[in-house]
Order: C-alpha cells, then structure tokens, then sequence
C-alpha cells in the first residue's frame, strides 16, 4: 500500500485519539454501522482532501465501512495530524499522503498521489482536488459523479467556476447545509479559535480587547465566544447589515484602521484576502497578536509585515513569530498565518465534525444512487439529509421535541389565509 506520512510508529498515539473521537462521534458511528451492512459505496475509488485529524480519520473509516476505496491527502499542510496519519495507514489499512509542515511541492505532490487514485468521488476543504481536476489533472475529470465541498472558501471559488461555465461535474456544498455550517463554523471554530489562540500563547482573555475581523458564521462564533471568557471585543465588518448584526449583538462596530489602534489581539474570519495589512501594523500598540482562523494565509497581509520589520525572531515561543517593526514594536504572528484552531490545537471538536462528517456520508451515498443524474451544478445538501443528521444527533444526545398535530399541520397549510 502506498502512502507517505511523517512516523508509523507514531500509530499507538494516533490510534487512541481516533477511537477517543469516535466516542464523541455517535451520529457517524451509526451511519458507519449500516454501511458497513448495506456496502452503498462498493468498489468504489474516492480521494480525500481534508485535514488529517481524528475526526477526518473517523469519516474515512465510514467510507470504507461503505465498501469505498479512500485514500487522504491533507487540505492544510499544518493540520496534520501525523500520529492519526501513521494509525489511519497502519491500524485502519488507509493510505494517506500527508506530513505535517509540508512544503509547497510536497502538498502538491500529495494532491496528485490522492489523484493518481483515479476517484469517482472526490472530498475537499478548500477545493483543491477541484482545482486540479480542472487544470493539469483534466483527464481525471470525466469519471467524477460528484465533489463534496467542505468550506466557505470552497464553495466560493466553486460558485465562482459554475458562474463562468467552467464546472466540469456536478458538486455539493456541504459547507451551505444548516447541519455544517450552523454548527461547526460557529460552535467549532469559535471554541477551537480561542483554544489554538491559547494553547500559542497562553494569554488571559479576561479584559483583553479582542478584534474579530468578519462576522459570519465563524466571527459570530469566535466573537461570542471571546467575549463569554471577559474579553472586550471589537468587530470590524464590510457588510452593513453584518455589521448592524454586530451592533445590536452588543459589540463595538469599527473599521479596522480605528481597531488596530486600540486592539492587543487581531484574529481575522473572513475568506478575504490582506484585511490587516501594512497601515494597519503601524497603527498597533506594542506586543499586538494576529492571528488567522480564516481558509487561506491570506487574511493577514504577512509580506506586508516581513517588509515593516527590521527583525524576525522566528518561534519565540511553538506557534509565534516575533515581528520587531523598524518604529521599535513588536507584532506576534501566530501559526505562520494559517487556520489557528488547526495549527495550534486540535481543530474543531469531535462532537460537532460528527453533524459534519455524517452529513458529508450520507451525501456520498445519495450522489451514487443518482449517479449521472446530477446536473453539472453546484448543489445544496437535500433537506431530508439535514433533518436525518439533526435528528440522530438529537437522539444522541438524549433530547425529544414536540411533532405537529393533525391540527397544527392542517392550520400551517393555510394561514396564509390570514385567520
Ligand atoms: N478555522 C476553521 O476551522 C474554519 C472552519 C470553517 C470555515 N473556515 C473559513 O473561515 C472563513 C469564514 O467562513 P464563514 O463561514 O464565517 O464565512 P461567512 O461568509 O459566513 O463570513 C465571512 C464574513 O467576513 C466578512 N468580510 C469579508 N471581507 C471582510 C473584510 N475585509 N473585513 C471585515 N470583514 C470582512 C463578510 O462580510 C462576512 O460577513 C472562510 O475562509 C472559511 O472557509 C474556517
């Protein structure tokens, strides 16, 4: 079996940690029982682009209870999780391409391992696979019945390429459905942002003034979070009505050139690109943190910076840079710019990966029941998956609601007649 991934005899560790998600993880346990009986995925070859954690190694474990082919490249090269890499090929029988701290070409190369699969099903966070498959690995792209898009960013660019009549074959954004994004860009990112943040730095949130720059799903989650343990927290947004959501949630609305003067730490949210950048570092105090918990590096405009400062001390502590500005003050860099959660922590807990990655099975068996019969489009996750998720998870965590009476569902038929 080929792969590459950093130390097999890291597999004990990796091991532990992967059953120790799986016991948070009950939704995706279920599933991956009655594949393992139905076989919905038989024969069948799929690449993963996702980051290489517990929770990822659990999903893969259900695709191939399914009777799926999988092998794993990484869709970050920090989010490794090389002890989970080494069990996933030794314990689980899963090839996997990743090393944590790859290079450029090698996380290249790895995407192309994953390639060389020939997968009929591919998995990405960030649409890498996609990309490919629609650059310099075309031939590829004719045997896809469908591509599941795990992020924001992804399913950006995928819009994008749908919009431009470039999209080959047809993908699912699994990022849009209520049971991913509601939960995991929210609960997990807000929770693991601030634990990655932590664990770099082992600062005190309590009275810190915290600017979150972006108030979607992530931002909401981080800023509600950040402030829940007694930071101050200040919201920088482009979107007026976000912004007004901000406001009246209670936080201080400001641009970020007002924020940079005031903040002592930055964490940027947004699937945009240089939203703190060169003005922004000369106007911060002395000793500010930045931080991404965005997609891509790209939030924090870091050859901007490497040009203000007259020294870098790298790795003043795992996780931080020292940038010492030509004015004398100094900016930590956390996680060289890269998702932070991932980087410095674990990434999101397993609980809420569970609604995530059950999502993502559930897709992977209704693409192949449709098989050539999905339009070339970018689509939404069906609401009977949505409910089908939420309802287990409900059940797992021993919680019951109410069911519409006879009345109730007659009465909803028709108020739209007003009485
Ligand atoms: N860290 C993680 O584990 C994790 C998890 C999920 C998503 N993500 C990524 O986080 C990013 C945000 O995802 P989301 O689901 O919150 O997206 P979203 O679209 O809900 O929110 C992004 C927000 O940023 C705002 N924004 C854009 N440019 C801005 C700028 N220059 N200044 C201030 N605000 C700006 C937008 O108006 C929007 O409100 C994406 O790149 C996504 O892929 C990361």
């Amino acid at each position: 079996m080929k792969h590459d991934v950093a130390d097999l005899s890291l597999a004990v560790g990796g091991k532990k940690r992967i059953l120790w998600a799986d016991n948070d993880m009950p939704v995706l346990a279920l599933i991956r029982k009655k594949f393992s009986q139905s076989k919905p995925l038989k024969g069948m070859n799929i690449s993963a682009c996702l980051h290489i954690t517990a929770e990822t190694a659990n999903l893969a474990r259900t695709l191939k209870a399914a009777g799926a082919n999988i092998v794993l490249c990484a869709s970050n090269p920090l989010s490794t999780q090389d002890d989970v890499a080494a069990s996933l090929v030794k314990d689980f029988k899963i090839p996997v391409f990743a090393i944590c701290g790859e290079n450029r070409s090698t996380y290249y190369k790895h995407i192309n391992q994953a390639l060389d699969h020939k997968p009929v099903i591919t998995f990405d966070d960030g649409a890498d696979l996609v990309n490919e498959l629609h650059t310099r690995r075309t031939k590829g792209a004719g045997r896809i019945l469908a591509s599941m898009e795990e992020t924001t960013t992804g399913v950006i660019r995928l819009r994008a390429m749908e919009k431009a009549g470039l999209l080959r074959f047809p993908v699912i954004a699994v990022n849009d459905a209520a049971t991913k994004h509601l939960f995991d860009n929210r609960y997990g990112t807000g929770q693991s942002t601030v634990d990655g943040i932590i664990r770099a730095t082992d600062l005190l949130m309590a009275g810190k003034k915290i600017v979150a720059a972006g108030y979607g799903w992530c931002g909401r989650g981080f800023a509600m979070r950040a402030r829940g343990m007694g930071a101050i927290v200040i919201v920088t947004e482009i979107d007026p009505i976000k912004a007004l959501e901000a406001a009246m949630d209670g936080f201080q609305v400001c641009p970020m050139a007002e924020a940079a003067k005031i903040g002592e730490l930055f964490v940027t949210l947004t699937g945009n690109k240089n939203v703190i950048r060169s003005e922004h570092f000369r106007l911060m105090k002395d000793r500010a943190v930045v931080a991404n918990s965005g997609h891509f590096n790209v939030e924090i405009d870091i050859p901007a910076l490497r040009k203000l400062a007259k020294r870098i001390n790298r790795q003043v502590r795992r996780h931080v840079d020292e940038y010492v500005l030509k004015n004398n003050k100094r900016i930590y860099l956390l996680g060289d710019g890269r998702l932070i959660n991932l980087a410095a922590a674990e990434g999101h807990p397993a609980s809420v990966m569970d609604m995530s990655f059950a999502t993502q099975a559930l897709e992977a068996e209704y693409v192949t029941k449709r098989k050539g019969k999905l339009a070339v489009a970018v689509h939404d996750v069906p609401v009977q998956i949505e409910q089908q998720v939420s309802r287990l998870k409900l059940k797992s965590m021993s919680i019951d609601i109410d069911k519409l009476t006879a009345e109730q569902v007659e009465y909803l038929a028709t108020s739209s007649e007003g009485t």
